[in-house]
């Protein structure tokens, strides 16, 4: 018997269903080339849900995705949307969908291929190597605290409550001592602790959690200094592990170094071996259905979830790569071709990869 898996494919909004029909096209030479068999089941979030099912979040959508083994998710969100009241926004969906499948770990990834290393906006010396993996803590924090509105002496104010429990904090600080361990074994906890106590919290089960990895540096920094330092100075960083607001800055900001944010994936991680894979960049409603997005970040995603959820690491290193091959070799989408007339379509784009996958091996 083949080996099995279930995988949840969540196409969502803007660009994300055609981006997503790449990573399909991908899983089906994957199936071929090991001897597995991959059962898709497609389901909506975001505006999509929200149009269809009057929610942004479906119960048989999480229902479904907690019995999977993985779930690809394309990308939510568009103007159609904007005016929504909270429950009702696209973007309520990820913030519940994270929850409710409590993947509290996000890894993300900012790496430079040495193809792309002139796209870069930042002088080629600065970006050159450059390799960080951000751990954004992804299910607590001020993103899920409480929320009010209220007037105040004739003048509206809005309060949004940053909580953390030494529990949520303890087990992400893990997950990037773990990962650190698989990589240059250094970790940058970023926190705010010259002024919130939120922080100062987080400091001290980092400084806890370090004890039990002794073969692991690390230091702490200042969130405004070490915005400074991924832009002067990227590469003294291999694990950067921070709470969900600051990690959401703090990964847009890595991922520029790298050129464009089409490139980036992301894997979001409980305690076991089930995930959410995702490309960082949004929904892109300005190109949507025009086969222009660049379907590299869903791809390495992809590639994301057959190493971390399935444990086929041979058709994760394939997958890498091949990409690379492809960026070696020129192939460009718009968001990184150096002139229009230059670039391919999301599906030729695809179509690449998966050709220079099939040769791998
Ligand atoms: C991201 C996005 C989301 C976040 C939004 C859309 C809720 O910006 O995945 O980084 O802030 O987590
Ligand atoms: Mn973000």
């Amino acid at each position: 018997m083949d080996k099995e898996f279930q995988i949840v494919i969540l196409p969502g909004d803007g660009i994300g269903p055609e981006i997503m029909e790449e990573a399909v096209k991908l899983l089906r030479n994957v199936e071929e080339k090991e001897g597995v068999r991959f059962h898709l089941s497609y389901e909506r979030i975001g505006g999509d849900a929200i149009d269809h099912d009057g929610t942004p979040l479906p119960e048989q959508t999480l229902n479904r995705c907690r019995e999977a083994d993985a779930v690809l998710l394309g990308a939510v969100g568009g103007p159609k949307w904007d005016d929504n009241p909270p429950e009702l926004r696209p973007e309520k969906g990820l913030l519940a969908i994270r929850k409710g499948l409590d993947i509290f770990a996000n890894l993300r990834p900012a790496f430079l291929y040495d193809a792309m290393k002139s796209v870069s906006s930042l002088k080629e010396e600065v970006v050159r190597g450059v390799d960080i993996m951000v751990v954004r803590e992804l299910t607590g924090g001020i993103y899920f605290g409480e929320k009010t509105r209220e007037t105040v002496n004739g003048q509206e104010m809005a309060t949004d409550k940053l909580s953390y429990t030494e529990q949520e904090i303890e087990r992400v600080v893990r997950q990037a001592f773990e990962i650190a361990r698989k990589r240059k074994n250094f970790v940058t906890s970023v926190d705010k602790a010259n002024v919130l106590e939120s922080s100062r919290l987080w400091r001290s089960v980092v400084d806890r959690v370090a004890k039990d990895y002794p073969d692991v540096q690390y230091q702490h920094m200042l969130v405004d200094a070490c915005a400074m330092e991924i832009i002067r100075s990227p590469r003294q960083f291999d694990v950067i592990v921070t709470e969900n607001m600051f990690g959401d800055i703090l990964s847009d900001e890595a991922s520029m170094l790298t050129g464009s944010i089409g490139m980036l994936p992301s894997a979001s991680m409980g305690d076991g071996t089930f995930g959410l894979y995702e490309p960082v960049h949004g929904s892109a409603p300005d190109i949507a259905g025009e086969n222009i997005a660049n379907p590299v970040a869903t791809i390495l995603s992809t590639a994301m979830m057959l190493r971390y959820s399935l444990g086929l690491t041979r058709a994760a290193d394939e997958v890498d790569r091949a990409v690379e091959e492809v960026l070696q070799s020129g192939v460009r989408t718009m968001d990184i071709a150096e002139s229009r007339e230059q670039a391919v379509t999301t599906s030729e784009m695809g179509d690449q990869i998966v050709a220079a996958y099939r040769k791998q091996g």
